[in-house]
C-alpha cells in the first residue's frame, strides 16, 4: 500500500519522467501545458494516499425498462449530480446516469427497438451518444444537438447490427470530456441469436468492467483540467479506485471498457497467465484468441474469459497495467485484485469459431486522415484533423450511401498518441504500418489505436443510414480541442 510519502515522491519521478523522456504514452508532454499546476498543487493533488483492495468492485445494475409493449423496450435515465464512494471513506461528487457512477448497463436485442428518454437535471447541456451504434444522425446525440438542462428527450435505438459491447457517454461540444470524466459513461449490450447459441458463461459470470483513471484533490473530490494526463494517476475499476472483486473458481467472461480520457491501458494479471480474448469493439472475434495481455485506448472494449479454477480459492491474483509511461507504479500499475472465495459449477465453453464476418466488398473509395494536436500546450491548444479544426457547419468527407471507403489514418505527431473512431460503423482494420493487423484487431472495431508516426488502414462500408455523423479523436480531452470531423452519406 502507497504511503503518503511514496506516493509523493512517485509523483514527482512522473512529473520528471514524463518530461524528461516524452514517453510514448504521454499526451502532453510540457510542463507548461498545465499552466495552472504549481508544484504545490501536484503534491496536493496526489493526497489522499489510497489503501487497495479494501472496497468490493460494483458491478453497475442493468437497467429494467418502464415497459415492453408493442415490440419497444422503453427505458427512462435521469442524469443527476450524486455522490460516489471512488476512495475508501470518502464522499466524491459525480455526475450520473440515474445515480450510478459508472453509469448503469443496458441490454438490448439485435432488431429489436429500444427507446430511452433522458431527463438531464444537470446544469449544463448534455448530449447522450451510443459509441459503436449505428443510429439516424437524430439519434447519434451529436455534439451540437443537446438537452438543455432541465429538459428531457427520447433516444430511439432500432439495433439494427449484430451483438456488440457499446458504450453510451455525454457528447456535447467541448464539454464532453469533463463530463465524462466527471461521470457520464454507462454500458449498453446488444445480443443476438449468434451469440446466444454460443456456451459462453452469462449472467452473474459475465461481468461488465469500466476501466480509468482519474485525479483527487485534498478533500477527495475530481479534479479537472484539460488534457492533465500526468496528474491523472489513481485508477478506478468501475467507479472504485484499487478494489477487490470476489469470484468463483470457474470461468467469467469479462467486458472491460477503456473510459479514460487520454489514458491507454494494458491490462494482464500478475502471474502472467492466459486470458482469452473473445472479442472487441464490434462483438465478437471470428476466433478466440489466447494472451496474457490486452491493450486498450479511450474507448475502445475487449470481452475476455479468465478462468479462476485454475486458482485455489483463497487465492488473490491482481489486474495489472504495464503502460505506466514513466508514471508512478504504485499507482498506475495495479487495476484490481480477483479474489477467489467459493467454488461454483461451470458448463461454459469457448468454441473454436466464434462467428463468421462477412468477406469485405471491394472498396469503391480511399480516403486519408492525418492527426495532429499543438504540442506548445496551454489552455487553448487546439486538435487537427487534416489541419483543420472541428466546424459543426463544415462537412469534411462526402460518402456515398452504399460505398465501401479504405481509410488510411496517420498520427502526424511524433510523440502524442491519439486513435481514431468513426460514428454509424464498425470497421475492419487492414493494415497497421503496412502489416496485417493482430487477432486482436480482427474483429469489428469502432475505436483504433494510432501510436505516434502509426499509419493505420480500414475498411468501412456506409450502407445502413445516412446523414452528417463525426469521426475523431477518442482521447477526448483532444476531441474537446477540436480534434473532430464530419462526413455525410448520402
Ligand atoms: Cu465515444 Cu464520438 O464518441
Ligand atoms: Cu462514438
Ligand atoms: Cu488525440
Amino acid at each position: 500500500m502507497p504511503t503518503r510519502r511514496t506516493v509523493l515522491t512517485a509523483t514527482m519521478a512522473a512529473l520528471g519522467s514524463g518530461v524528461a523522456t516524452g514517453a510514448a504514452l504521454t499526451p502532453l508532454l510540457k510542463s507548461g501545458d498545465h499552466p495552472q499546476a504549481s508544484p504545490a498543487t501536484q503534491l496536493a493533488a496526489a493526497a489522499p494516499p489510497i489503501e487497495k483492495f479494501r472496497l468490493p468492485m460494483p458491478v453497475p445494475p442493468v437497467l429494467t425498462p418502464y415497459s415492453r409493449a408493442g415490440g419497444t423496450d422503453r427505458y427512462r435515465m435521469t442524469m443527476r449530480p450524486a455522490r460516489a464512494e471512488i476512495l475508501p471513506g470518502i464522499g466524491t461528487d459525480v455526475l450520473t446516469y440515474d445515480g450510478h457512477f459508472p453509469g448503469p448497463v443496458v441490454r438490448a436485442r439485435s432488431g429489436r427497438r429500444l427507446t430511452v428518454v433522458q431527463h438531464n437535471r444537470l446544469d449544463m447541456p448534455t448530449s447522450v451518444h451510443l459509441h459503436g451504434a449505428a443510429v439516424p444522425p437524430e439519434e447519434d446525440g451529436s455534439p451540437m444537438d443537446t438537452i438543455a438542462p432541465g429538459r428531457r428527450r427520447r433516444y430511439t435505438y432500432q439495433n439494427r447490427q449484430s451483438h456488440a459491447s457499446l458504450w453510451f457517454h455525454d457528447h456535447a461540444h467541448h464539454m464532453e470530456s469533463e463530463h465524462v470524466y466527471r461521470g457520464l459513461a454507462g454500458t449498453y449490450l446488444i445480443t443476438d441469436a449468434v451469440e446466444e447459441a454460443l456456451p459462453l458463461p452469462t449472467g452473474r459470470y459475465d461481468v461488465p468492467i469500466a476501466i480509468r483513471d482519474a485525479r483527487f484533490d485534498d478533500n477527495g473530490q475530481l479534479l479537472y483540467e484539460m488534457g492533465d494526463f500526468l496528474h491523472r494517476t489513481t485508477l478506478l475499476a468501475n467507479g472504485r479506485a484499487y478494489p477487490y472483486f470476489q469470484v468463483a473458481a470457474r470461468t467469467y467472461r469479462l467486458r472491460l471498457v477503456n473510459t479514460s480520457n487520454l489514458r491507454a491501458l494494458r491490462l494482464r494479471l500478475a502471474d502472467g497467465s492466459e486470458m482469452v480474448q473473445i472479442g472487441s469493439d464490434g462483438g465478437l472475434l471470428p476466433a478466440p484468441h489466447s494472451t496474457d495481455a490486452v491493450t486498450l485506448s479511450p474507448g475502445e472494449r475487449a470481452d475476455v474469459v479468465i478462468d479462476f479454477a485454475r486458482y485455489p480459492v483463497g487465492t488473490g491474483v491482481v489486474l495489472e497495467n504495464t503502460l505506466l509511461t514513466g508514471g508512478p507504479a504504485d499507482l498506475l500499475g495495479q487495476v484490481l485484485r480477483f479474489d477467489v472465495v467459493r467454488t461454483a459449477p461451470d458448463d461454459s465453453l469457448i468454441p473454436p469459431v466464434l462467428r463468421t464476418l462477412p468477406p469485405l466488398p471491394t472498396p469503391t473509395a480511399e480516403r486519408s486522415v492525418v492527426m495532429t494536436m499543438d504540442t506548445s500546450g496551454g489552455p487553448h491548444a487546439k486538435g487537427y484533423i487534416n489541419g483543420k479544426v472541428y466546424d459543426p457547419d463544415r462537412i469534411d468527407d462526402r460518402v456515398r450511401h452504399g460505398a465501401s471507403e479504405v481509410w488510411t489514418v496517420t498520427n502526424g505527431d511524433k510523440t502524442v498518441p491519439h486513435n481514431f473512431h468513426m460514428h454509424l460503423v464498425q470497421f475492419r482494420i487492414l493494415e497497421r504500418n503496412g502489416r496485417s493487423p493482430g487477432p486482436a484487431e480482427s474483429g469489428l472495431k469502432d475505436t483504433v489505436l494510432v501510436m505516434p508516426g502509426e499509419t493505420v488502414k480500414l475498411q468501412a462500408t456506409f450502407d445502413t443510414y445516412r446523414g452528417v455523423y463525426l469521426y475523431h479523436c477518442h482521447l477526448i480531452d483532444h476531441s474537446a480541442m477540436g480534434m473532430m470531423a464530419q462526413f455525410r452519406v448520402s
